[in-house]
């Protein structure tokens, strides 16, 4: 039996620790105490090397957190994910999204797994073997949350490694002008639409996927069984709605965590059968690691606990990510529904109020726009928000660059390598008044007393960050990096004892709009607040 992290001894211990030293560690004192420091804290899972060091975290403060992970018996409940069972207790569910990436005869389910995977491959290399031969020159893909933002993302961030020639598409958004800008560029008798929808039941995806249907008629389309698929846990719903090609997942694969499934057809078709296997493979070298390593050395073990010790015991809201990789750039778009969708929760397994905190804000940026954007908060605003860095060793352009662009180019990966380092490296050494004092330049405006730009010109220093090296971006490492979050935020949520698994947040809003959508039609406006029934008027023109 688990037990909720903020019930065990081990969490009174933390707060004692934190009370007595915890928040008052400083990382400069601490490296220059322990030149083993970097060492001590960097850890290595399936291909991605893992620096822990500049974190408000002490060898002490680790084990007792990795206490805590033992009083909640997190590794029994990381157990039962992977045994597929159905720890998902609101929806009465399974887990299943790691059976996914097992190898055959691996993992839950490994038949049926296998057979689904075999099918959807096949079919994505009929669509590569279709583009090549001229056919089709566009994918589109329809459809939202956890059935937009793994693809999507994916997509992007291999897109070196995808079939040049096969332009694909995601259309996400229920407001017209997301698939207005892509029906222009198509023509109907070379695109493939991809409807996407683990329920079939979505509005914005159905709505799109209804206009699609409707464009591609007019202009002349008639074989939809060849220019029409589905992705649905709901078969019956996709055929319901036209479609012939309908690859279907289990209702224990969630949204978020469904990039695995078939859902991940148009990072296949992107690129290949082959690749696909490999992220698969990345990801279940993640997994092993998670089940096997002991706690000392477990990656998304210890980054988990440090989501809790931040949130719960320094009170920190936010995480930023900044990954150093443009590929990457939709990666905290992803990490935002995984996080939120899966700990943004205020009652615990058993229904009760929880008295603490669960997830932390997650977003950010590519690196180094977000650095010319919002990084003067993270350096010197009122909150400490650690970040995590992500930087990429190798880049890879699609392309063999040569001649003068290929020495321009190494030239600005190390530009950016050197922004990534040094990002981390100033928010965790600070400068002093003293040092800002020295530096101080006379100023345009004589007015102004050194000691107060000084001031303005200080950095507190001593904030953490986290930074994930990687080789290469490829389907491998593509695959570890993302399992690795959603074994973090399945660490947290076990610490928080929540159900990890669930979205009811995300119910009310879409009943309160299929209620609202016949009065912005008919006008009625009774029974509803004064500001809904103004907005709603001002949004018939009235
Ligand atoms: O509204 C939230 C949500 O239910 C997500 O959890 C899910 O990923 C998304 O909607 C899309 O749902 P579906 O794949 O069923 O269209």
């Amino acid at each position: 039996m688990s037990a909720r992290g903020d019930r065990t001894p081990a969490w009174a211990a933390l707060q004692a620790h934190f009370n007595a030293e915890g928040h008052a560690f400083d990382l400069r004192q601490a490296f220059a105490a322990d030149p083993g420091r970097a060492e001590a804290f960097t850890l290595l899972a399936a291909g991605l090397r893992v620096d822990l060091s500049k974190h408000l975290w002490t060898a002490r403060t680790r084990a007792l957190l990795i206490d805590l992970a033992s009083q909640c018996d997190v590794a029994g409940q990381r157990d039962a994910q992977f045994r597929g069972e159905a720890i998902n207790g609101t929806e009465g569910r399974a887990v299943l999204h790691t059976a996914l990436r097992a190898p055959a005869g691996a993992g839950p389910h490994s038949d049926e797994v296998q057979r689904a995977l075999a099918d959807m491959l096949a079919y994505a290399e009929a669509v590569r073997n279709r583009a090549r031969a001229g056919e089709l020159t566009d994918v589109v893909h329809i459809g939202i949350g956890g059935s937009d933002l793994g693809p999507a993302m994916a997509v992007q961030a291999l897109a070196p490694h995808a079939l040049p020639g096969l332009r694909l598409h995601f259309v996400s958004n229920v407001d017209g002008h997301d698939l207005a800008a892509v029906l222009p560029q198509l023509r109907a008798d070379r695109t493939l639409f991809i409807v996407a929808s683990k329920t079939f039941t979505t509005q914005e995806t159905l709505a799109n996927a209804e206009a699609a249907k409707a464009w591609f008629l007019a202009q002349g389309g008639t074989d939809t069984a060849a220019h029409f698929a589905a992705t649905s846990s709901h078969r019956a719903a996709a055929a319901a709605f036209g479609i012939d090609h309908v690859f279907g997942f289990w209702d224990g694969v969630g949204g978020r965590y469904s990039l695995w499934s078939v859902i991940g057809l148009p990072l296949a078709i992107a690129i290949g059968a082959e690749a696909f296997r490999s992220f698969l493979a990345g990801a279940h070298a993640l997994d092993r690691h998670f089940a096997e390593t002991p706690a000392e050395l477990n990656l998304p073990l210890q980054l988990g606990l440090l989501d809790v010790w931040y949130r719960n015991f320094h009170g920190f809201g936010s995480r930023s990510v900044a990954p150093y990789h443009q590929g990457l750039r939709r990666f905290p778009a992803y990490l935002q529904q995984l996080e939120m969708e899966s700990n943004g929760k205020r009652v615990d397994r058993d229904g009760d109020l929880l008295p603490f905190a669960t997830s932390p804000v997650v977003w950010g940026e590519a690196g180094t726009n977000g650095q010319h954007a919002y990084f003067q908060m993270l350096h010197q605003g009122t909150d400490v928000i650690p970040v995590e860095f992500i930087a990429v060793r190798e880049p890879a352009y699609g392309f063999a660059p040569h001649g003068a662009l290929k020495e321009r180019l190494a030239d600005q990966h190390s530009k950016l390598m050197a922004n990534c380092l040094a990002q981390a490296q100033a928010l965790m050494q600070g400068k002093s008044f003293d040092e800002a004092v020295r530096e101080t330049a006379p100023t345009a405006n004589p007015a102004l007393a050194p000691d107060v730009l000084a001031r303005h010109r200080s950095f507190p220093g001593n904030r953490p960050s986290t930074l994930i090296l990687m080789e290469r971006l490829e389907p491998a490492s593509l695959g570890a990096l993302i399992a690795l979050h959603e074994q973090r935020v399945f660490v947290s949520g076990a610490v928080w004892g929540i159900n990890s698994f669930d979205q009811w947040g995300v119910e009310l809003g879409k009943a309160l709009c299929h209620r609202l959508l016949p009065r912005l039609a008919s006008g009625d406006t009774s029974g509803l607040d004064a500001s809904t029934a103004a907005a709603l008027r001002w949004a018939r023109g009235a």
